[in-house]
């Protein structure tokens, strides 16, 4: 009689098969150091210059043939985050293409490097980073919104080690708006960034109240 085999759960396995494909990464969210500014001068919005006019790589073979956006990609993102927000109790966001332009200018300018720096400017963002070039909007927006999973909202805490930014940023109380851009990388690679606004994230404050 063979000895007994250990059974590769299909979760498992499939896990195994798509790994070396794609993976995603999670960029650390923006956080702010303190209160939200009371006085009334915004921050400056981040001059981020001219965007170059979309050329695509040879071979590039994205189903959007490099445009990085598709068809009802801005709903995509919006019933993602409303979903998510709903479960927590918060308000639906309303999408806002202003937003969006800016993530977009931001993110067209990540296309070179597929680099996931922050634009620092005056909203919230959640950044995300994937091999290959099919992620999708709802899948971004699930990858951080895992997070949940790591977030105590009993004493609002994270689980040592894990990042819960993006997810307290996803359902923070006083932000209304949401605006977010897909790009695909010139060398293979998506990134996915949304703006939010007004900001969340202040060091300290309870997502759910304030
Ligand atoms: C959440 O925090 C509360 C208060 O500190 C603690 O009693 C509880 O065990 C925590 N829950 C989890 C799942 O860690
Ligand atoms: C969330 O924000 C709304 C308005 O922005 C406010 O009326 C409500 O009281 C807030 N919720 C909590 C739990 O503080």
């Amino acid at each position: 009689m063979a000895g007994p085999t250990i059974p590769l759960s299909l979760p498992l396995l499939s896990l195994l098969l798509f790994l070396p494909f794609a993976f995603p990464q999670l960029i650390p969210p923006t956080l702010l150091p303190s209160a939200p500014p009371t006085s009334a001068d915004p921050s400056p919005v981040a001059d981020v210059g001219d965007v170059k006019p979309p050329t695509n790589p040879p071979g590039l073979v994205s189903f959007t043939r490099g445009r990085g956006s598709y068809k009802m990609m801005a709903r995509e993102f919006l019933v993602a985050h409303n979903a998510i927000r709903t479960l927590a109790g918060e308000r639906p966001y309303v999408w806002d293409r202003r937003l969006a332009r800016y993530a977009r200018r931001w993110a067209e300018q990540r296309r070179e490097n597929c680099d996931t720096i922050h634009s620092h400017g005056p909203y919230g963002e959640n950044m995300f980073w994937g091999t290959g070039w099919d992620w999708k909007a709802k899948e971004a927006v699930q990858n951080w919104a895992h997070e949940r999973l790591y977030y105590n909202r009993t004493d609002r805490s994270c689980w040592p080690g894990k990042m819960c930014g993006h997810f307290t940023q996803i359902v923070w109380n006083s932000t209304v708006r949401v605006g977010c851009a897909r790009v695909e990388c010139y060398q293979g690679g998506v990134i996915i960034s949304c703006n939010y606004d007004p900001p969340g994230n202040y060091v300290g404050e309870d997502p759910f109240t304030s």
